[in-house]
């Protein structure tokens, strides 16, 4: 068994250092202080936690963990207020930030119903790799929110006694969102959420996992290309502007991204979260951002009914979670043979998904999605109590084991930069005073 996740079936003495269990690697940076981090009285009956998984034994104390079960979660679909994007900004071809739509695109309809875009093509000679060694963790999204502040401050928070209060209660990725939705059904990839609070918000950034650092430094030739065919995708369907048709012949530079910026509640989460668009609709009387925005996805062509099952429980469950959260209504998706070559192109709207997958039994669910990850946000809030930027609370995750956690101070997993820290806490700066750093 792995020994990271046999934490939670001990009892835990207040003063323990429940870190020991945990693998080598998570063990340099601990340090000693775990007390008081799980406060059993915040969570009120009838609010469905379940801390405690069915392995552990009835006579030990209540656990720090939360299962992920999913009959837990299978309930009515909590609150989720239509997503408003409150800002936008853009990653240039070396990873610059705007506080801009400069990198914004325009869908261009594909001519034919069976275009045959070659998305092998320009790999070899127009392609140009972010490096995906360097994490970014929440770099971009605060530079924003330093840029934005006033935009963010509500009447009430700002008059309200702390200097830093951004009037929202979570701060992070879509992507990180996207894969606590998916984790009630997720049995291949685990994660780690590093969340610090500070001012009142809690910040969540992933770390990568010993296994997904592995999977990355090893990957085969032949899936780093077929990494580079989803953008190729977006490069023969994309234009830069609304009057001009997309351009096959160009560099495809995975650097360059539009980013928006929305702000929604999940139950009583006030959330504010960045996720990649890849285009917009160029109709100028489409409907205002994010109900204009496009995701673009590729996929394998289904050719029997095994792999369309397929197509409904697995991938399907990934693109409604990743463009439910910021409220993108529609995917168009280009169906691929082996060789890379685009057969057919279809369009998903986001909420007809629930009735496509409902012919197939047991299937995933997006009560569950959204309940499971509304009740991770309860845990994190009631576990992360102490407003310290220097303090790390790492949530664990494997598949088929509880979320678990530990904590860090001044560790390798601190991740509010220094400039980030300054600007917040001081209560005179305002964005029309200071600029944050560009890296
Ligand atoms: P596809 O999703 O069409 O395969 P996104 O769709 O999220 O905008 O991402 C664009 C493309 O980035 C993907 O296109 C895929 O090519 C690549 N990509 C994104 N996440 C990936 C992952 N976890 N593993 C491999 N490729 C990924
Ligand atoms: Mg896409």
């Amino acid at each position: 068994m792995d020994q990271r996740h046999q934490s939670h079936h001990r009892p835990q003495h207040p003063n323990s250092n429940h870190h020991d269990n945990h693998q080598s690697t998570f063990k340099r940076d601990m340090d000693d202080s775990g007390r008081g981090h799980f406060q059993h009285k915040r969570f009120r009956p009838g609010q469905n936690h379940h801390p405690a998984g069915p392995s552990t034994p009835p006579s030990s104390p209540p656990t720090q963990s939360l299962s992920i079960q999913r009959q837990l979660y299978e309930r009515d679909f909590p609150l989720y207020k239509q997503p408003v994007e409150v800002g936008h900004f853009s990653l240039d071809s070396e990873r610059r930030f705007f506080n801009d739509s400069r990198q914004l695109r325009y869908y261009v309809e594909p001519e034919k119903s069976c275009p045959n875009f070659d998305l092998r093509d320009g790999y070899r000679g127009r392609f140009v790799k972010r490096d995906d060694r360097v994490k970014e963790k929440l770099d971009h999204i605060l530079r924003w929110i330093l840029a934005n502040r006033s935009k963010l401050q509500s009447k009430d928070t700002a008059a309200s006694s702390s200097p830093c209060a951004l009037g929202v209660d979570i701060v992070t990725w879509r992507g990180h969102l996207t894969k606590l939705l998916t984790t009630p059904y997720e049995t291949r990839e685990g994660w780690l959420l590093a969340v610090t609070r500070m001012g009142g918000t809690l910040y969540i950034s992933e770390v990568e996992t010993e296994a997904a650092r592995r999977d990355r430094e090893n990957r085969t030739e032949r899936h780093e290309e077929m990494m580079y065919w989803g953008y190729k995708f977006e490069q023969y369907t994309c234009a830069d502007d609304a009057q001009s048709l997309p351009d096959p012949g160009g560099v495809v530079n995975t650097n360059e991204a539009f980013c928006t910026v929305v702000q929604t509640r999940l139950a009583e989460h006030r959330l504010l979260f960045s996720g990649e668009v890849d285009c917009r609709d160029k109709d100028p009387k489409a409907p205002s951002p994010p109900a204009n925005y496009i995701e673009m996805k590729t996929s394998l062509e289904i050719s029997t009914p095994k792999q369309r099952s397929n197509f409904h429980r697995f991938k399907l469950l990934k693109w409604w979670a990743q463009s439910f959260l910021p409220g993108v209504p529609r995917i168009v998706a280009g169906f691929r043979d082996h060789d890379g070559v685009v057969v057919s192109v279809e369009t998903y709207h986001i909420s007809k998904i629930s009735q496509l997958i409902k012919n197939e039994t047991n299937c995933w669910k997006p009560t569950v999605c959204m309940n499971f990850c509304c009740e991770f946000l309860s845990f994190v809030k009631s576990v992360v109590t102490e407003d310290n930027p220097r303090v790390v609370h790492l949530f664990s995750w494997d598949p088929h084991r509880d979320v678990t956690y530990s904590i860090h101070r001044d560790s390798q997993y601190s991740f509010l930069p220094d400039w980030y820290i300054r600007e917040m806490t001081s209560s005179t700066s305002r964005e029309t005073h200071h600029h944050p750093p560009q890296t």
